[in-house]
């Protein structure tokens, strides 16, 4: 089976994956967070009805070891950042219908109830297993209470996940050469009664729940190595007091020591999606939006580990965003955790990068970072940032944030393009003709705007958000060449009829750009709707407004983007650098002291290794002019049986059809590369792996093996220089 294309008729749900309460936001968790409003704003434009739901994560261990080390009890010292980030999203135009907590009694009762269907459906077991123990403070070892090394790739790891390697979840007792993070003694193990839940019983499920997953290709491919593998039971408590009790009354099978067990916190977090929901019911009444219809259709649970098509066909859109490293818990535990309870599962699951702050990982412990607060002090508007941040990259790659590159966007895309276009048109407009000139829009022009919807449309659908973010920009694009060639101060006195039909041409185009651009510049959109001097809110406006007519008269306007100064930049580059390097002592005392004992951050984007440094010698021109690059299409791809990572492809450079051994098995799924647009090398060295010739490569970056392409219109065959 399946999904009918947004928008649909059944309510939608986007949630982002919820930030530990733990420390202040900085540029890596925004990410997230503006491309989740951006998004949920877009689907409410195509006409998909859509909240936006999300909270704080108040539990584990991330909390419970910042809070003692500030000598603050966790629900204290949790609330105060919850607190603060509920004043900190809006004013980057993060507006979430509901943003809640963890800890507060809707998401307390819904977990409950989640583990009450586990246990009547005899999902929850018990097992004494080895838990890390430190002998000198005399108590368990949870989570980020210890740290060692991953057993899967060797890397160094924290108790619950191998944060700076393979990005797997570890179970309690897996971790290798445990130290206490506590007293940086070695653990000891013991054994402990706890329980868990089978995940093997949704095996069968969960394969078939992959097949039908969308989003973002490394959140429906890198899932498969573990849901066709041995899939591990997952432990659902632990021993702490900070978190929600384990419900031992309702479990007949529980043991003595149940009544001391908190739930692990990957628990309770995703339930808060649930809660959160709920609350935004409770807020504004079932008839505006009901929960319900999203999570549990027709209000009854369908326990069960079967798919049930007739029950979820009018079930609702489920779309979690999140950071790559949590990949594992939206994919596998959470579908798993929903199914057990006879819930609705995820539609899709977008998995972003992280991001990186001048070409290097972002480091709250070395201060490389840019900070939320930072940000706002600063006269630069958020949705220059809200731009900036959806457009850097595609979705699942690291985007860079540095003040110089975002100093230049914005100077020439927002300010030079699309404020451009838009005050010269208006301005025009204004001038000659008191608003909007008395003509019909050309054909021409309502064509362009007419591909610019269909363009967003499919962006929405395809869940692409920085081609959602580019629509207004390149129709602006496209305004300024029109304006250019049909150069209207010219014809207003030799041919005044076709200086009016150019400008009248432009207000609908900037008219058009309000409409695109709102979801990701709101501020910025509502601004421009007011100097067409529309009625009402351009939020409330549909995609096909872009082609209504504006109004007969409005004022002059007034600059949409103002430029950004060299002088602010470099004073934002100086106090980033003094910062990184006041910081990088103190942090390198503390590693050395304390390796890796850092806190959660993980959708933040810290836990990326650093980018590899730049090479430090240079080539000349006609080096580069050796390497023969190509534009080619993938017209075939399948992976090579016996290797775990190699595919074989066979790629049209116009010229001829080669045959090229990649890397990429794993990565990239193999039906949807056919059509794919590549760059390959052409004269790279012949070679022969698994018994197959490759006869050039083709070019990606980073581990996720991002495959480059061209965008335009280039044949294959084209040279790249
Ligand atoms: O990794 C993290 O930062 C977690 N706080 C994310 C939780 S997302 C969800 F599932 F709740
Ligand atoms: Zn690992």
């Amino acid at each position: 089976m399946s999904h009918d294309q947004l928008p649909t008729d059944n309510p939608a749900v986007v949630t982002c994956g919820l930030p530990y309460a733990n420390g202040d936001l900085h540029v890596g968790h925004l990410r997230t967070y503006v491309v989740g409003d951006a998004y949920t704003r877009a689907l409410d434009r195509i006409g998909q009805q859509a909240a936006f739901v999300c909270g704080s994560d108040m539990h584990g261990t991330p909390i419970a070891v910042n809070a003692a080390e500030e000598g603050t009890d966790p629900e204290e010292f949790a609330l105060a950042y919850h607190e603060q980030y509920e004043a900190t999203f809006p004013q980057f135009n993060v507006e979430f219908d509901n943003y809640g907590h963890t800890h507060d009694e809707t998401n307390t009762e819904t977990t409950r109830e989640f583990v009450r269907s586990w246990i009547d459906q005899d999902v929850v077991i018990e097992k004494e297993i080895q838990v890390a123990w430190d002998s000198e403070e005399d108590q368990p070892l949870p989570d980020r209470y210890v740290e060692g090394t991953c057993p899967y790739c060797g890397e160094h790891a924290r108790g619950d996940e191998c944060d700076e390697g393979c990005q797997r979840h570890l179970e309690p007792g897996e971790i290798e050469d445990p130290v206490s993070t506590l007293t940086g003694n070695p653990a000891e193990y013991r054994t402990r009664e706890h329980k868990f839940l089978r995940l093997s019983d949704f095996q069968e499920y969960l394969q078939e729940f992959i097949d039908r997953l969308e989003g973002t290709e490394n959140a429906r491919n890198q899932p498969r190595e573990w849901i066709e593998g041995e899939l591990q039971d997952l432990c659902i408590t632990r021993d702490m007091d900070w978190g929600i009790d384990y419900p031992a009354e309702d479990d007949p099978e529980a043991g003595e020591t149940a009544e001391e067990l908190v739930l692990y916190v990957w628990v309770d977090a995703p339930i808060e999606y649930v809660s959160a929901t709920k609350q935004y019911t409770e807020q504004v009444g079932t008839e505006t939006y009901d929960w319900e219809e999203v999570w549990k259709p027709g209000g009854e649970a369908r326990p069960g580990t079967e798919w049930d098509d007739d029950w979820t066909d009018d079930a609702g859109e489920i779309i979690h965003i999140i950071g790559r490293d949590i990949i594992q818990h939206h994919t596998v535990f959470w579908p798993a955790m929903l199914r057990g309870a006879g819930y609705n599962e995820p539609r899709a699951v977008l998995a972003t990068g992280f991001v990186g702050i001048d070409g290097k990982a972002l480091s709250t412990s070395r201060n490389r970072a840019v900070w939320a607060e930072e940000y706002l002090d600063t006269d630069f508007h958020p949705d220059l940032f809200r731009y900036y941040i959806t457009t850097g990259s595609g979705l699942e790659q690291d985007v860079d944030f540095s003040w110089d590159r975002f100093q230049q966007r914005v100077n020439s895309e927002l300010v030079g393009n699309l404020g451009n276009f838009c005050y010269r048109g208006l301005l025009f407009a204004h001038r000659n003709y008191d608003g909007t000139p008395d003509a019909d829009v050309s054909e021409e022009v309502r064509e362009a705007i007419q591909d610019a919807i269909a363009d967003f449309e499919d962006a929405v659908a395809e869940y692409t958000i920085r081609d959602v973010a580019d629509v207004a920009v390149d129709l602006a694009d496209f305004g300024n060449g029109y304006i250019q060639r049909n150069e209207p101060w010219n014809l207003v006195d030799d041919d005044p009829e076709q200086a009016a039909q150019v400008i009248r041409d432009c207000v609908q185009l900037a008219k058009a750009c309000a409409v695109l651009m709102q979801p990701v510049m709101p501020e910025k959109a509502e601004t421009l709707w007011e100097q067409l001097n529309e009625d009402g809110s351009v939020a409330d406006a549909e995609l096909s407004d872009a082609l209504a007519e504006p109004p007969a008269g409005f004022d002059a306007p007034a600059e949409l983007f103002a430029e950004i100064e060299d002088e602010e930049v470099e004073a934002l580059n100086e106090t980033l650098r003094e910062r990184v390097a006041a910081a990088s002592e103190d942090a390198d005392s503390e590693d050395d002291e304390d390796a890796g004992s850092e806190t959660a951050d993980s959708a933040d984007g810290e836990a990326a290794a650093d980018f590899e440094p730049l090479a430090e010698e240079r080539i000349g021109f006609e080096d580069f002019q050796e390497l023969d690059l190509r534009v080619g299409e993938i017209t075939a791809a399948e992976a090579i049986e016996d290797s775990d990572n190699l595919m074989r492809l066979e790629v049209d450079i116009g010229i001829e059809t080669r045959q090229v051994v990649a890397g990429i098995q794993g990565l990239h799924d193999a039906d949807a590369l056919p059509g794919t647009k590549c760059v390959l090398l052409a004269n790279m060295e012949k070679a022969e792996l698994f018994g197959y010739e490759s006869d050039g490569m083709v070019l990606a970056a980073g581990e996720d093996a991002d495959l480059l392409r061209t965008h335009g219109d280039s044949e294959p065959g084209t040279k790249i220089r």
